[in-house]
């Protein structure tokens, strides 16, 4: 079992952890979205909140049922999980699990958007990067966490995210692969920080959730 699973060494320790995927609606019945199932971001809100720690999840939309001894905020769009992200600050690590979306319609149509022309443009703007932000902000978690999933080259995409972003960690894990990723219970991940990189996997996101607490409580150690 992971080093510190059912011994308490979280406790006193504030976490606040996003998962899921965000929707970005387009019109009152449509929206963009993505494939990702929240059980990752799930199961490390569990994990620390079983360990001791003080937890707050912040969910996109989801079918999970919320995590013993968990405060769990429920949001929709990147907007809004930037905003729950910084309200539950401050905090001793911040875990970005989510898979947020990047690009939001300009505008959200009041009214269902009709069929009409052969074509249909949808206007895209850049949505706020919380990770990035909190990250960055005077009320910086002693330890920032990033989640990367990427499809080609990643040790290269995550290396450099943890650099752009000024993370502490960042878990990369190979999407669109079988037996890993979005959808599935299991995963595997490769974890780097500046100085090292940890290979974590192939097993259950709920034994990986507990083996990426045991590197952050390593780091806050140290
Ligand atoms: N993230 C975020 N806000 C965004 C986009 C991403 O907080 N608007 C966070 C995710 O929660 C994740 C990390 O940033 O922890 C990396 O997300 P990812 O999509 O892999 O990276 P991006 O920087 O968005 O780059 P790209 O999608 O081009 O790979
Ligand atoms: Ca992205």
């Amino acid at each position: 079992l992971a080093q510190g699973a059912e011994s308490g060494d979280l406790a006193g320790l504030r976490f606040v952890v996003s998962a899921g995927p965000t929707y970005e609606d387009l019109d009152p019945v449509r929206y963009v979205g993505n494939r990702s199932s929240g059980k990752m971001g799930f199961a490390i809100a569990a994990a620390a909140a079983r360990r001791g720690a003080e937890v707050a999840l912040i969910a996109g939309p989801v079918h999970l049922a919320t995590p013993a001894g968990v405060r769990r905020t429920d949001v929709r769009s990147a907007a809004q999980l930037r905003d729950a992200v910084f309200a539950a600050l401050p905090a001793d690590v911040y875990i970005g699990a989510a898979a947020v979306a990047d690009y939001a319609p300009r505008a959200v149509a009041d009214n269902k958007i009709k069929k009409s022309s052969d074509t249909l443009v949808l206007e895209l703007v850049p949505t706020p990067d919380t990770l990035a932000e909190v990250a960055a902000s005077p009320s910086r978690p002693r330890c920032v966490v990033g989640f990367a999933a990427e499809t080609q080259d990643v040790e290269a995409h995550a290396r450099g995210k943890l650099q752009k972003k000024r993370l502490d960690l960042i878990a990369a894990n190979r999407v669109g692969v079988q037996g890993s990723g979005f959808e599935s219970d299991d995963n595997a991940l490769t974890v780097y920080s500046r100085e090292a990189a940890r290979t974590l996997g192939p097993a259950p996101k709920t034994r990986l959730a507990d083996e990426l607490l045991d590197l952050i409580a390593e780091r806050l150690r140290a």
